[in-house]
């Protein structure tokens, strides 16, 4: 953590603006489980220890939250939020009405004792921009969605801009791809800051060969897919590619955090009945994420959607091995434009596996890439870098910059 960062130095520049203490933040998240959102405010809330969490559910955040230090206050009933899909009708929602005035009142309750409302989801979002501003206090949205026709409907998209226009001092993004998102939605450009999101991680001084023994995994060519299992993450794409490279294994790493099971069993499904049983190994939710990376020939990052940013891209980076990413979303942008890593199209299993094969074929013709890609990695994408950017633009917005 940098001196500014610190709390002692955020408090410094607290006490230099003026009599005012170092602000209370209330960070507000409508889930508990932990994907790329929930493990980008861990590394956000560093700096903030005594300030507040508003959680409309328990789980693995509010665990981690509590200790990196902050207070966790839990919505009384929940929301009934969680098994809604982010892309369904506003009608969905309305039978929940009552429940969320009641949690609108909570967070309002908790507004009032906090300087600034730092919502790191959109329905987190949703639910804070009104009672926040209603007690007077100023509203950032850390939005790690793509405001985009696949991701959303056009009507959930038009209120999302617009209730941001209204109400959100700043909008933060990681990417420019999902900023521009956020204005051709309708959201104003000059509510939008891009903060790239950085990651801190400890390559593992091992060779590939000694990891993939203490991990268990097989010799031989071997590819990796990091995410958690969702139809617009792509990992079906991954599997039909196989069926086209005979000699190639895969991990897939990730589970289906948000009620995707469907999608997890077809998958399986499909791995038999292409007969690749042998060949894909389903490894489920994993802690150890940088180190399997480490172990692969190459990782696969197949969303068909356009990616808000995947920090799992800048986790097969840091790992120094080849980068296989879809051309959708942020993609482009992290992998600079192809010189970082390879860029294929979304859906196309077919020139997914001619890439595949040619990055295991040729590892020597890639290595100048993958080295390019850990460097811009380290010096892009640093959790410090991340922790100062948000730092700042709490304390301005506090401040009422
Ligand atoms: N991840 C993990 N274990 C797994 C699968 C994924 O810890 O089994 C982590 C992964 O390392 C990454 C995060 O989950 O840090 C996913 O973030 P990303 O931004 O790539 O995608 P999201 O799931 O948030 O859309
Ligand atoms: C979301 C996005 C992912 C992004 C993460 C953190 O979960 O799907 O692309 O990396 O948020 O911003």
């Amino acid at each position: 953590m940098t001196e500014a960062l610190s709390p002692g130095g955020l408090a410094a520049r607290a006490a230099d603006a003026g009599p005012r203490a170092r602000p209370r933040v209330l960070f507000v998240s409508h889930t508990g489980t932990m994907s790329g959102a929930e493990l980008v405010l861990r590394d956000a809330v560093r700096p903030w220890a005594g300030s507040t969490a508003f959680l409309f559910e328990d789980g693995a955040l509010a665990d981690t939250l509590r200790g990196a230090g902050l207070a966790i206050r839990l919505a009384r009933r929940g929301t009934g939020l969680s098994g809604l899909r982010r892309d369904a009708s506003i009608l969905t929602a309305l039978p929940k009405l009552r429940r969320l005035a009641g949690l609108a009142l909570e967070i309002a309750r908790a507004a009032r004792a906090c300087d600034v409302v730092y919502a790191n989801s959109q329905k987190a979002f949703l639910l804070a921009a009104i009672p926040a501003r209603l007690v007077g206090r100023p509203v950032i949205w850390h939005l790690h969605d793509i405001l985009d026709g696949a991701h959303f409907g056009r009507a959930q998209r038009t209120v999302q801009a617009q209730l941001a226009n209204l109400c959100a001092a700043r909008v933060v993004v990681p990417s420019r791809a999902a900023a521009e998102a956020f204005v051709n939605a309708g959201g104003r450009t000059s509510r939008v800051t891009v903060v790239p999101n950085g990651l801190d991680l400890d390559r593992d001084p091992r060779s590939p060969t000694a990891l993939r023994a203490e991990l268990g995994l097989p010799d031989g060519p071997l590819i990796g897919v990091f995410s958690r299992l969702s139809p617009w993450k792509g990992q079906d794409v991954v599997i039909e590619a196989l069926a086209k490279i005979p000699n190639v294994r895969c991990i897939v790493v990730g589970t289906a955090l948000f009620g995707e099971d469907a999608y997890a069993a077809e998958l399986r499904a499909r791995v038999s009945a292409l007969g690749l049983s042998e060949r894909v190994l389903f490894l489920g939710q994993r802690s150890d994420v940088p180190r399997l990376m480490q172990a692969v020939d190459a990782v696969v990052h197949p969303s068909v959607d356009p990616e808000p940013f995947g920090r799992t891209l800048v986790e097969a980076m840091l790992a120094g091995v080849p980068v296989i990413a879809t051309d959708a979303g942020a993609s482009a942008e992290i992998l600079d434009g192809g010189a970082a890593g390879i860029l294929v199209p979304p859906r196309r299993s077919d020139i997914l596996a001619a890439a595949v094969a040619e990055v295991l074929a040729k590892p020597d013709a890639v290595a100048a890439r993958t080295e390019l890609a850990r460097v811009r990695a380290l010096t892009r994408y640093s959790a410090a870098g991340m922790q100062q950017a948000l730092a700042t633009l709490i304390l301005d917005i506090a401040a009422g910059a």
